[in-house]
């Protein structure tokens, strides 16, 4: 297949390309060129150029399959399928289960409110120069870009709601601070509850279902996350420890705690949602942030590799690549200074 790739060098995408090279593919690529090294001495050809801006460079090619990692706004992919049209069979879309309205009740499926916003609504945010965007919008717009590219590719779309995406490459350090710190042993600050369930996929299991997708003609809208069993904050912790032999010990800690102290959800103690989340904006808690339901995707040949594998693979890249500070997570001092204060009490 003739497979055009707009993005496609830093995380995701860049397995895309991989997997689509190692099935026989022919691949073409469309980004600024900011990280085109990777696929220099490849076959992949190189189109340089700002989606934004750029996409006449796309005129009077067909392709027989179109993946878009990097569109975040409604008119790219508006713009993007317009230009497709009678140009390509499939187009996948990267979107998001932050499309849904919020992630209150277990298992969510696909058929789970999305909100959107209206044209006016819409208009007004585009023109407001003091929000960055997609910030706030991130979900209604992933949802409004879902809606372009079926208005104008019918039929022929695959829009991944993908969860936390992990694995090497991955750029956010989200898992990465949890195998890191694991590896580093001692007394390990770990959010109360144990048994809340968490829920990630290793960026290249999507990769490979994208291709096994666009080589069988599968459209619609997934869910996309895993693993295909309910996995514990516990056990992701004891699969860390186990494969970066450590000696780690668990300190569980109350979210009470956490909050009074500032430690914030989801960033500071990555993959943690406390069980009355949202708690300053109220109403009900997020209990399902978790157990979102992959089960159409997995029918349709999504599968995830062993846990332990993905951890290995990105304890070893986070040991290769040598960086010293993490995106994501508590830095040691601070992590020291809690269990320090938490004797105290
Ligand atoms: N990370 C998560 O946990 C998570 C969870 C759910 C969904 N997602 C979605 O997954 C996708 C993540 O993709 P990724 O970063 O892994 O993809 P990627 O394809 O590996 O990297 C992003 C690519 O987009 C290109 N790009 C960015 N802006 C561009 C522009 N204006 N014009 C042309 N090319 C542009 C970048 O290259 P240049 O800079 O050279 O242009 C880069 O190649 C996103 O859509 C995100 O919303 C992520």
């Amino acid at each position: 297949m003739n497979i055009l790739v707009i993005g496609g060098t830093k995380f995701l995408g860049r397995f895309v390309v991989q997997e689509a090279l190692s099935r026989g593919h022919q691949v073409t690529l469309l980004n600024r060129g900011n990280y085109n090294e990777i696929f220099a001495e490849t076959s992949v050809e190189m189109l340089i150029g700002d989606r934004n801006s750029d996409l006449e460079i796309l005129q009077g090619r067909t392709w027989d399959a179109v993946v878009d990692t990097c569109a975040f706004l409604p008119e790219q992919v508006t713009k993007l399928t317009k230009l497709l049209q009678g140009k390509t069979k499939h187009y996948t879309f990267i979107s998001s289960i932050s499309v849904y309205q919020d992630w209150v009740p277990e298992g969510i499926d696909e058929s789970y409110d999305t909100p959107t916003l209206s044209a006016e609504k819409l208009q007004e945010v585009m023109n407001d120069s003091t929000v960055s965007l997609p910030g706030p919008y991130y979900g209604p717009f992933k949802r409004m870009c879902e809606v372009e590219a079926e208005r104008h590719l019918p039929g022929q779309v695959l829009s991944i709601r993908a969860g936390l995406l992990v694995g090497p490459y991955d750029y956010t350090d989200r898992l990465t601070y949890w195998v890191r710190r694991v590896h580093q042993g001692g007394s390990v600050l770990t959010p109360e509850n144990p048994h809340q369930k968490v829920q990630f996929i290793d960026a290249r299991d999507v990769a490979r279902w994208i291709l096994h997708a666009m080589e069988y003609q599968v459209t619609g809208i997934y869910n996309a996350t895993g693993p295909e069993y309910p996995l514990t904050f516990e056990q992701l912790l004891e699969t860390c420890q186990r494969v970066t032999k450590s000696d780690a010990a668990w300190v569980w800690t109350s979210e009470r705690f956490l909050l009074d102290q500032k430690v914030a959800p989801w960033t500071d103690l990555p993959l943690w949602l406390p069980e009355k989340y949202p708690l300053e904006e109220g109403g009900e808690p997020w209990r399902g942030g978790g157990s979102v339901n992959c089960k159409k995707a997995f029918a349709a040949g999504l599968s995830c590799r062993p846990l332990e594998d993905t951890l290995r693979d990105l304890w070893q890249w986070d040991q290769d690549r040598n960086e010293a500070s993490l995106k994501a997570g508590l830095s040691t001092e601070r992590e020291q200074e809690i269990l320090r204060i938490l004797k105290e009490v």
